[in-house]
């Protein structure tokens, strides 16, 4: 059994905790919060859901370029975890979620065009590898490389969520779909950040 402590933790997000593993830096460990009884359930399903589309995933051989790689679930002192793959940014420092640095002074005035090809980059990424999500948000992607050499990666809410899959039935409606993500994702940036550019979702999804 794999003991996790408060020296390993380093995030929270809204179903799970995220510690490093005691023994591999690269690697950590969530745990899904014991706090919420009522949710718990819902939260151990969409675990399960994010599990099986990733190893649907390893299956299809796809590049985890812009996607953290998910190793297995493993007990621990705190309940069953899920390894995945830690993403650091070039000085070795966990990296910061896209919503942080949205929230900087400036960051959108200053990066806007690195900004946008990343995120052109990660939607052609998707699109290649058909990677669907269940919600597409800016505090589970992460951004490495600032200031001159940004890449975006996803860490969380990957999978399927509909219950006949049908979105799976033909690259066509994969691939809607996965815009259909985007596009709500580009319009609630414009609406919460002010400096994105009007043309954002032309910008980033038509081309
Ligand atoms: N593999 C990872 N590499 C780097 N940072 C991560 C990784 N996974 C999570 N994080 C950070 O921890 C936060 C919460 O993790 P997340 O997986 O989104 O939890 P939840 O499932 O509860 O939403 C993320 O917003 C991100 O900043
Ligand atoms: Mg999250």
């Amino acid at each position: 059994m794999l003991i996790l402590d408060n020296t390993l933790y380093f995030a929270q997000g809204t179903t799970r905790k995220c510690y490093l593993h005691p023994r591999d830096p690269d690697l950590c460990v969530k745990i899904p919060l014991q706090n919420q009884l009522k949710r718990q359930r819902g939260i151990l399903r969409s675990i399960e859901r994010e599990n099986t589309y990733y190893k649907k995933l390893i299956k299809n051989n796809i590049s985890w370029s812009h996607l953290c790689q998910y190793h297995g679930d493993i007990k621990t002192n705190l309940g069953t975890g899920s390894i995945y793959q830690v993403i650091r940014d070039t000085d070795g420092e966990i990296a910061s979620n896209l919503e942080h640095y949205l929230q900087q002074k400036n960051f959108i005035r200053d990066y806007q065009n690195q900004l946008i090809i990343a995120l052109r980059a990660l939607f052609a990424y998707m699109v290649n590898y058909r990677i669907v999500t269940t919600s597409l948000l800016p505090r589970n992607i992460v951004l490495t490389g600032a200031p001159n050499n940004f890449k975006l990666t996803v860490i969380d809410d990957i999978g399927n969520s509909e219950w006949l899959k049908v979105s799976e039935l033909t690259t066509a409606l994969t691939i809607r779909k996965i815009r259909r993500k985007w596009h709500k994702m580009l319009t609630n940036l414009q609406a919460k950040y002010e400096g994105l550019p009007k043309s954002l979702i032309d910008d980033v999804l038509n081309t």
